[in-house]
């Protein structure tokens, strides 16, 4: 009972940035991402009735604690649905994609490890469910299992049943670029489940963010639709600072953001000013985004890397969904 997935990190035009039923991992608002073909995670599982626990390794590490009960506590939600509630699994990952540094390796990671095990256990089910259920991981990797752009509807029930992404377009409708600017791969300080549980919970602007959401979401899938790329990249943009926002309202404050991660900011107004279309966009970790068109590419990144404080730059376009090896 074994099978390997692959699945691509995604990243959110418009966030995901709180829970309203934090077991079951149901979003206080919808949000849209565009998954990206730079970075993903391979997880194989491996059910196997003589073990007595599941066993989880990432990058060829065994992982024990916090992250080992994450992946133990999901893997326990797809047996309990397979009818094997006692039947443990090795689970290896790899992840190519920093950990934990806001590149969005949960999302890779929790789709991949979705896939895999669902798969191992040759459970039949849709697209849909998949999404339901890797929610339950993490829940921007719910979006992880469509190529392209996707779009997380928060959905109303108490049970989480309307809560799952779907995609807004085909995979291959329109080649945009993200450029992710390294500045830091370091673990951070605060995960993205701390710190939007902490906004939630204590951000005198959280209540903005809330009003500000569906809005940006409606406008973004127009644009998305018809390829304006200013529209789509300036709602980006904006959306992705109203978020980031809210961490200076929180008690006590916090921000993701350095003194580097500003410093990207200014050099992608300066790039719009001289005329190329380029919008940033930042999730819960100091390293920036990057949206442009294909033309433009070179020039983006040669002037990206001349930044003070850049280590790296990768380059990605659209990525697939979820695959199986
Ligand atoms: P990121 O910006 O990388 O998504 P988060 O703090 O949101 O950062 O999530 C990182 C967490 O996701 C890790 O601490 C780990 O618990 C989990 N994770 C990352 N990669 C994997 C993987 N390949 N398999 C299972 N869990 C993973
Ligand atoms: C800022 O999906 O990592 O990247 O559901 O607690 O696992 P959990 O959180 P996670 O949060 C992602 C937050 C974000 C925005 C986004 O991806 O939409």
């Amino acid at each position: 009972m074994k099978a390997t997935a692959k699945a691509h990190t995604n990243i959110a035009l418009i966030k995901y940035w709180g829970k309203r039923n934090e077991k079951l991992i149901l979003p206080t608002n919808s949000s849209l991402s565009l998954t990206l073909d730079g970075f993903y995670t391979e997880t194989t599982v491996n059910f196997n009735e003589e073990l007595t626990e599941d066993t989880f390794s990432l990058n060829g590490t065994t992982i024990t604690g916090n992250q080992y009960d994450r992946v133990s506590k999901f893997l326990q939600l797809i047996r309990d649905h397979a009818g094997i509630p006692n039947v443990y699994a090795d689970v290896h990952s790899i992840n190519h994609v920093p950990t934990a540094a806001g590149f969005a390796s949960s999302a890779s990671g929790f789709a991949a490890l979705a896939g895999a095990a669902t798969k191992a256990l040759n459970l039949d089910i849709s697209d849909e469910e998949l999404s339901k259920i890797t929610r339950q991981g993490s829940g921007s990797a719910c979006r992880s299992i469509y190529g392209g752009f996707a779009e997380w509807q928060m959905g109303e029930k108490e049970d989480g049943s309307d809560s799952f992404a779907v995609p807004i377009v085909p995979p291959d409708h329109w080649d945009v670029r993200m450029a992710a600017v390294v500045l830091s791969d370091t673990m951070k300080d605060i995960s993205s489940r701390v710190g939007m549980k902490r906004t939630v919970d204590t951000s005198v602007f959280y209540e903005g963010w809330l009003s500000a959401v569906p809005h940006d979401l409606a406008e973004i899938k127009q644009g998305i639709i018809v390829k304006d790329f200013e529209k789509v990249g300036a709602i980006a943009e904006s959306n992705c600072l109203k978020m980031h926002a809210t961490t200076l309202g929180a008690d006590p404050p916090f921000t993701y953001w350095l003194d580097k991660t500003m410093r990207v900011m200014q050099k992608v107004r300066e790039i719009r000013a001289m005329g190329i279309p380029a919008y940033f966009t930042i999730d819960a970790g100091p390293n920036v985004k990057v949206l442009y068109l294909p033309e433009y590419e070179s020039k983006i990144e040669q002037i990206l890397r001349e930044i003070p404080g850049v280590s790296n730059v990768t380059l990605s376009k659209p990525g697939q969904g979820i695959s199986y090896l």
